[in-house]
């Protein structure tokens, strides 16, 4: 570390950055009033869960960060980000009949893509193996963007996984949210890929609050020296830092859960991954993510 990553198109950047300017402000939940009592246009909070490289687990934090969250009677949305290659479902032992793909293609509504989850959790599943949904257009995003942008309000908290690294769709989104919890593991390779991934999102999005989790640590040793590592790059070559969150230790009790398609959280809500969890899913900036501007909307503007 620091290792640069390729560099984006400079058109695709400077609108990214125009979009970023968009604000949204309003702070506040909505989950005890009825959608009638509601104003228009209050969008759910929404938190993306991201990581430079793949398998570092990302969709085991936000498959049981929507469980966590859903559990304690938000309304929650997951939705499966890592287009073609989801496995959101697999790991809340979910069939879905419909994904990302039918609703792009119009297919299906979103509505009817939806399959409800533990504790009562909506998701909104990627698809498995469609060349379609791996890399969509520009146009096709909008169209993903625009029909998702009417569900926000439905719900309390949206939760999205996305793919490794950063796709054109994934760093729309990125350039949208407030909230993002950037994983990774203790591994150097892991480390230098989430920071790449930092400071690219920084340059397209200065409104948003990072937490850092180490997954998958052999001990607090291990984590909090790759906590101090990233930190220490961050501060000297970005002048700032994302905040740390936490660790989760390397659990069989994680296998376990996912070979019996349920959340740790959940299947095993005692084991030592499941208690790291449970302070990761009250970080405040979820609950503090502003509401009243629609992500999706502003995802939408980044995309043009
Ligand atoms: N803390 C952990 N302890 C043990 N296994 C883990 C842990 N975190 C993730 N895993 C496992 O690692 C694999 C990759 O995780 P996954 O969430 O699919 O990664 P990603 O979504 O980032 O590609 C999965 O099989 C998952 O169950
Ligand atoms: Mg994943």
């Amino acid at each position: 570390m620091p290792s640069d990553i390729q560099p984006e198109p400079l058109s695709v950047f400077s609108r990214l950055l125009r979009a970023s300017g968009v604000q949204s402000r309003r702070p506040g939940r909505g989950r005890e009033r009825q959608p009638e009592e509601r104003g228009p246009a209050r969008a759910g909070r929404v938190i993306c869960v991201a990581s430079g490289k793949g398998g570092t687990g990302k969709s085991f934090m936000a498959t049981n960060l929507a469980a966590m969250r859903a559990k304690a009677g938000e309304r929650v949305l997951l939705i499966d980000f890592d287009a073609g290659m989801a496995n959101a479902h697999l790991m809340l032992g979910l069939n879905p009949k419909y994904d990302l793909g039918d609703v792009m293609a119009r297919r299906v509504s979103v509505e009817d893509a939806l399959v409800e989850g533990s504790s009562g959790l909506q998701l909104l599943s990627g698809g498995v193996g469609r060349r379609d949904l791996a890399q969509p257009t520009r146009r096709e995003l909008d169209r993903l963007f625009d029909l998702l942008s009417l569900q926000e309000e439905r719900f309390d908290l949206i939760v999205i996984d996305h793919g490794a690294g950063l796709g054109y769709g994934t760093l729309t989104q990125l350039a949208a949210t407030r909230c993002l919890l950037l994983v990774t593991n203790p591994e150097v390779t892991a480390l230098s890929d989430a920071y790449a991934l930092y400071k690219q999102v920084l340059a397209v999005n200065d409104h948003l609050r990072v937490g850092l989790v180490v997954n998958r640590a052999p001990d607090e040793t291990v984590a909090l020296d790759a906590w101090g590592r990233f930190r220490g790059v961050s501060k000297r070559f970005l002048q700032r830092s994302p905040e740390y969150l936490g660790w989760v230790p390397a659990d069989r009790a994680v296998y376990d859960s996912v070979q019996q398609r349920s959340p740790v959280c959940l299947a095993a809500p005692e084991s030592a991954s499941a208690r790291s969890l449970r302070a990761l899913a009250s970080w405040q900036a979820i609950t503090a993510a502003p509401t009243g501007g629609s992500f999706f909307t502003r995802a939408r503007k980044a995309l043009r």
